[in-house]
């Protein structure tokens, strides 16, 4: 029998989509960057994951509780109580949302100029607070991540040889730590396995290095596990979850993901008290008072629910099953993506829809953008724009993947809405050969695809 979503609608956004001129102006006014977009021009919002999706009425209704104690909040000790239990840690520190973690954390373990960070992929944030903290962040992700069409059940994985030559190149004090990114964002959402992190863990152990979890998709990741790997099937995705935990020493989490909340982010830490001592002291002036870390006693009362609320099977199931829904149905329209799909979006391989539009004239924003002048549809690129610049050369860096990310948010949209989605990315599809690239009208120095300018190549 054919199951439907596990939940139903008791509050509606209206959305519409506006005329195609209107949409033809509006890209134009933005420079051709999505990002500049007003997001009342947008019909279907699939730039972002984080913080778009719905709250239950169980959040809701947690919202009233909210303590505003700016010190010793009773929602703390909720939010405190509930992180401890899934995670099996000792310190829970909130923060106002993923780079909040992140810049409470790498400054207290990069101590030391030049020190490397060794992940399966940094996600954009988690790199510039490495490099913000004065270290190097490398990636180690496997190869077969690259190769988008053939199916690999763990594209999330480290390269494991990888990381062994690291871990042997650098001594041990110019290593800071290891970061298991779970699901691997800048991989496609792809999962990561419990076999390959508790390989990691060996390696860590045995070169004397400390392991962390970037944990912002950790139950998307637990899911798959369940789903795909050997001897996991019969065990529930909060045991998953905790064996996932008691591999790391310490996590940071953007929980506007796998937290269900719309604002909200964690630092907790497995025993190290020196360390949790040290990230409390830097929290206070970066992100406020370690009761709550940039948080309203409000945002932690959602949280804690929605970290309950984010391991229910039933919400993974269709959750994941939408991801897969829409690639199955560019699949068979014959559109590449990166296969099999992740656990957060759809990511279209644009090199392949695209061959002749060069790296830096950004093929994938070419397809972005005619996504959106085709339906209202907001897509976001992954690729060489996003890249940026070689900061010794200046030269444009070429991206091994040239992605549009077709991004989901959680319990948002229907499938009625895939639909429209997948339309619109088909008919892109069949009139790529008229697609042409962008340049720069404007250039930012950092993180530059966010307030871009473009213009289309003549
Ligand atoms: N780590 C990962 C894996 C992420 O995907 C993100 C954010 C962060 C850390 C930073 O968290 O946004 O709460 O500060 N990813 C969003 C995205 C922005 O669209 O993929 P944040």
């Amino acid at each position: 029998m054919k199951k439907a979503e596990p939940y139903k609608i008791k509050m509606v956004e209206y959305i519409r989509q506006i005329p195609r001129e209107e949409r033809i102006k509006a890209l134009e006014t933005a420079g051709y960057n999505p990002f500049s977009l007003k997001a009342e021009d947008v019909y279907i919002d699939l730039i972002t994951d984080s913080g778009t999706g719905a709250m239950s009425d169980k959040q809701w209704s947690a919202l009233m509780l909210g303590d505003e104690a700016y010190a010793g909040s009773k929602s703390f000790y909720k939010l405190e109580k509930v992180a401890k239990e899934i995670t099996g840690y000792q310190y829970v520190i909130p923060t106002h949302q993923g780079r909040g973690a992140e810049q409470v954390m790498f400054p207290n373990i990069i101590t030391k100029k030049g020190q490397v960070v060794l992940s399966n992929m940094h996600f954009d944030t988690t790199k510039a607070h490495v490099e913000i903290a004065g270290g190097r962040a490398i990636n180690c992700i496997c190869k077969e991540a690259l190769d988008t069409e053939t199916y690999y059940d763990f594209k999330g994985n480290f390269d494991l040889e990888k990381l062994e030559k690291y871990l042997k190149e650098y001594d041990k004090e110019d290593i800071a730590g290891i970061v298991m990114t779970i699901t691997c964002n800048s991989a496609g959402g792809q999962p990561v396995s419990l076999e390959n992190m508790k390989a990691v863990k060996k390696l860590a152990d045995k070169y004397g290095v400390r392991c962390l979890i970037d944990a912002a998709r950790y139950a998307e990741n637990a899911y798959f596990i369940k789903k795909r790997e050997q001897g996991y099937q019969n065990k529930s995705i909060r045991y998953i979850a905790r064996e996932m935990f008691d591999l790391a020493d310490g996590m940071m989490m953007s929980a506007k993901k796998d937290g269900l909340a719309n604002m909200g982010g964690l630092v907790c830490i497995k025993d190290d008290a020196e360390l949790y001592t040290n990230c409390r002291s830097t929290c206070v002036p970066m992100e406020g008072f370690p009761t709550y870390g940039g948080l309203s006693g409000r945002d932690m009362e959602a949280l804690a629910v929605g970290l309950e609320e984010a391991l229910e099977d039933s919400y993974l199931e269709s959750r994941i099953d939408q991801i897969e829904y829409l690639g199955e149905r560019l699949r068979q329209a014959g559109v590449p993506i990166q296969y099999p799909v992740g656990g957060h979006a759809v990511f279209v391989d644009c090199k392949k829809i695209c061959p002749h539009i060069p790296y830096h004239q950004f093929p994938a924003q070419a397809v972005c953008n005619a996504v959106y002048i085709e339906s209202g549809v907001r897509p976001v690129e992954i690729g060489s724009f996003l890249l940026g610049r070689d900061p010794d050369t200046n030269e444009n860096l070429e991206s091994d993947l040239e992605l549009m990310r077709l991004t989901i948010p959680r319990r948002t949209y229907t499938y009625n809405h895939l639909d429209v989605v997948a339309d619109a990315v088909i008919e892109v599809y069949k009139k790529r050969d008229e697609l042409k690239g962008f340049e720069f009208e404007y250039e930012p120095k950092v993180l530059r695809h966010f307030t871009a300018r473009l213009k289309p190549v003549k």
